[in-house]
């Protein structure tokens, strides 16, 4: 650098340079600042409220996400001071909430958030006014009840003097981006799950606005997930110490987000990832927009140009964790995985339906609910633990079955919480029947977040190139070959079959 004007310029020579990744989850925010080589230096977190204002309910004001960044900012920059220099920030987000904007740019009411459930009789409206199968060609899924697009037209039916004052509807990484920099955009992979981009050309589609009646003005225009959205603001900077004018690039949803903090790419589409999380998650990256036919997994644009399928069991983690709750109080999970592990692969007859949320994928039904099949007096609690165990393994697989035809992968990075326990890994591996591996960081969409950062920066020339940096190094699971579980997986899709017309 032969001329060092600003004071950020001689910070820059001085100091060693890093990207700032926010991950605007649900329970709360989690940001950290990651260096060129993909290391993390620092890390800070805050929490929101989550507003439950009638079942089936869930919102978020996002002055409250505002809040939580600011305090975030400010923590993080503390910890950098002297020693390392932002140059960039990417923020990845829960995807599909809605934030409603006035002429001026005010928030007009709390944002109803993804895994919000009032929107059934929009979906109904979407599929009546286009038809699913056509739906789900142009936008890689059927009317999903989270997404964005029924929450606009809940909005118009039950709230329509809100509606009357809607100018903008922003996803909820895009308002933030917006607040930091005072420009709108939305990034393809965040977009994707609207539930109106046309998923082939990465434009809004203008047919199924308009068989819908509503105004494709209302959303924003799409920017490449690396690409510069605008600078921080002078406010913004001096309310977190930040540099200002630092670029703030488009981003992208928490899932491809996450992905790529793993280094899961749509150019090496044989490796996807496990996630055994609350829910249970896997994603296998394909390079065409080939959605499944039924719209049985998610297709999703992915932050790197090209394409993931998605596919969610609801309850993972958290049907473990309603078990203990519920009915092994105060037993440590550590205890509930050496019983589990006693019992016989198959959990002698005993099968367990994880629908205890309904369910996504592959079976898109909110009325499923939970059971365990088979219970005999015989039966202990190794064994219901383990059918638990058993029975998400099982979700999962039915999921992987409907990718396969279109998208195949041959190793799955595993991931989350649940991956701690090798009992479930072994059901896990041998369910799937693929290999597994550790990746060895863990940092989730707030890394994803901070590479794109780095691209936006130019410290890589494309997100390709940032991956082959700062994918993590994996290592291999060993797992046990189990044949048992074959037998128990046919149980359970005649479980299915005798369950899925029980509503509760
Ligand atoms: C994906 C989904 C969630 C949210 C929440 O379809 O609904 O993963 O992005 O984080």
């Amino acid at each position: 650098m032969e001329v060092l004007k600003t004071r950020h310029c001689i910070l820059y020579a001085m100091t060693k340079p890093v990207s700032i990744g926010i991950d605007l989850g649900t329970s709360g925010v989690k940001i950290i600042a990651l260096d060129p080589t993909g290391y993390s230096v620092a890390e800070s977190s805050a929490t929101y409220p989550l507003l439950t204002p009638q079942p089936g309910w869930t919102e978020q004001n996002p002055l409250d996400w505002v809040a939580g960044v600011k305090q975030g900012l400010r923590d993080l920059t503390r910890q950098l001071e002297g020693k390392f220099t932002p140059i960039a920030i990417g923020v990845a987000g829960q995807m599909h909430g809605a934030v409603f904007l006035d002429d001026q740019f005010n928030v007009i009411r709390p944002a109803p958030l993804w895994n919000d459930q009032r929107t059934s009789a929009a979906c109904e409206e979407i599929e009546a006014a286009i038809p699913r199968l056509e739906l789900i060609q142009r936008t890689g899924n059927p009317a999903v009840t989270g997404f964005q697009l029924p929450k606009l037209l809940w909005l118009r039916s039950v709230e329509p003097e809100n509606f009357a004052r809607v100018r903008h509807v922003l996803l909820p990484k895009d308002y933030l981006n917006f607040v930091l920099t005072g420009q709108i955009a939305a990034d393809p992979s965040d977009a994707s799950g609207v539930g109106a981009l046309n998923l082939a050309k990465l434009e809004w589609d203008l047919d199924i606005l308009g068989a819908l009646k509503l105004d494709s003005s209302l959303f924003p225009s799409l920017q490449p997930s690396h690409s510069v959205v605008g600078q921080l603001s002078q406010e913004w900077a001096e309310l977190t110490g930040l540099p200002q004018g630092i670029p703030v690039v488009a981003g992208a949803g928490d899932n491809a987000g996450a992905q790529i903090g793993l280094g899961v790419s749509s150019a090496k589409p044989k490796l996807g990832s496990v996630s055994l999380g609350t829910s249970g998650v896997i994603v296998v990256p394909l390079p065409e927009a080939k959605a499944e036919p039924h719209g049985r997994v998610h297709l999703f644009c992915h932050a790197d140009g090209g394409y993931f399928f998605l596919g969610c069991t609801l309850s993972a983690a958290g049907s473990l964790q309603w078990f203990r709750d519920t009915l092994a109080q105060g037993v440590p999970f550590d205890t509930l995985m050496l019983e589990a592990a006693a019992v016989p692969s198959g959990s002698d007859g005993l099968t367990f339906m994880p629908y205890l949320a309904g369910e996504r994928s592959p079976h898109l039904n909110p009325h499923l609910r939970g059971s365990w099949l088979g219970l005999s007096l015989a039966h202990t609690r190794g064994h219901m633990t383990r059918a638990i165990l058993e029975g998400v393994a099982f979700s999962l697989r039915e999921t992987l079955e409907v990718m396969n035809p279109i998208a195949k992968a041959e190793q799955l990075l595993s991931v989350g919480g649940g991956t701690r326990s090798n009992t479930w890994l072994g059901i896990i591996g041998n369910a799937l029947g693929l290999p597994l591996e550790k990746p060895a960081l863990e940092e989730g969409p707030a890394r994803g977040a901070a590479i794109l950062g780095l691209v936006g920066a130019g410290v890589f020339s494309s997100v390709a190139h940032a991956l082959e940096v700062t994918a993590p190094s994996a290592q291999r699971i060993e797992i046990v070959a189990d044949s048992g579980l074959e037998a128990a997986y046919q149980q359970y899709k005649k479980g299915f079959a005798a369950v899925q017309g029980f509503s509760g």
